[in-house]
């Protein structure tokens, strides 16, 4: 049986502050009681202050700046994200590497400037269509781990997100066959940088209730980081309830 699981909510530029407010309201509400699941809304900045969370409700940015203060126009210290009692910050997710030209070294001052601070970064990793159709997959995961992860030797208190970049708004998530070979290998990987911690590894690429209660069973995964699929009430929490079953079974 899996010690815990994560499902978290990437709302990415989606909802006004009011509606972040209202829609995770709705979300803690319906999960009253949720048991043995974490759960995290990562809204956009300007709706962190607007949801209010106990555990096992938590609230991550999606995005930060390593610096602490000073002259960086348009960016987000991690001071300021904790100030809103955020808990976690999403680092290096796709849309960030692909159309804001985050590379492997920005995304490692990231993540060592998160972890500083004392919150949980979720490291998101993933190859492209073109990655997987020259068979370089593992390459490319492997070089993204190891090259996120410069100077930290203990991984207690980081998560990872393997999102297929095919996968992510397509519809069509990964097969659990390719779940599981991929993340085994990541475990492997994770393994070889820190023995003595178990990352928890963290499945995205359109996760829904039609492919959650499947895809859960998945050895090597951990829990979900849902896009689509977290803007709903009734989505984010059949699979979160799906979680649940499986995780009491
Ligand atoms: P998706 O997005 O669930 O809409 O595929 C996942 C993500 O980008 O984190």
């Amino acid at each position: 049986m899996k010690n815990k699981l994560i499902i978290a909510g990437n709302w990415k530029m989606n909802k006004t502050p009011n509606e972040c407010r209202i829609l995770a309201k709705e979300i803690i509400s319906s999960l009253n009681g949720i048991m043995g699941i974490h759960v995290i809304f990562s809204p956009p900045f300007t709706g962190l202050n607007e949801i209010e969370t106990s555990n096992p409700f938590f609230k991550a940015a999606q995005n930060c700046y390593f610096e602490q203060s000073g002259a960086f126009t348009g960016e987000v210290s991690i001071e300021m994200i904790k100030s809103c009692d955020a808990t976690h910050v999403i680092i290096g997710h796709s849309e960030r590497r692909m159309l804001f030209n985050e590379d492997n070294y920005t995304i490692n001052q990231k993540i060592l400037a998160v972890k500083k601070n004392g919150l949980i970064p979720i490291f998101c990793i993933g190859e492209s269509l073109e990655d997987r159709n020259n068979g370089s997959t593992e390459k490319k995961i492997s070089d993204q781990i190891e090259k996120g992860l410069i100077g930290i030797d203990s991984l207690e208190g980081l998560v990872v997100a393997y999102e297929p970049v095919w996968a992510i708004g397509t519809g069509v998530a990964a097969s659990p066959k390719e779940i599981e070979d991929i993340h085994k290998f990541i475990h492997n990987v994770l393994k070889n940088i820190d023995k003595k911690h178990y990352t928890q590894v963290l499945y995205g690429g359109s996760v829904k209730p039609e492919n959650s209660e499947e895809l859960i069973r998945v050895p090597g995964v951990d829990g979900f980081l849902i896009g689509g699929a977290s803007l709903n009430v009734d989505s984010f929490v059949s699979i979160a309830k799906a979680m649940e079953k499986y995780r009491s079974n």
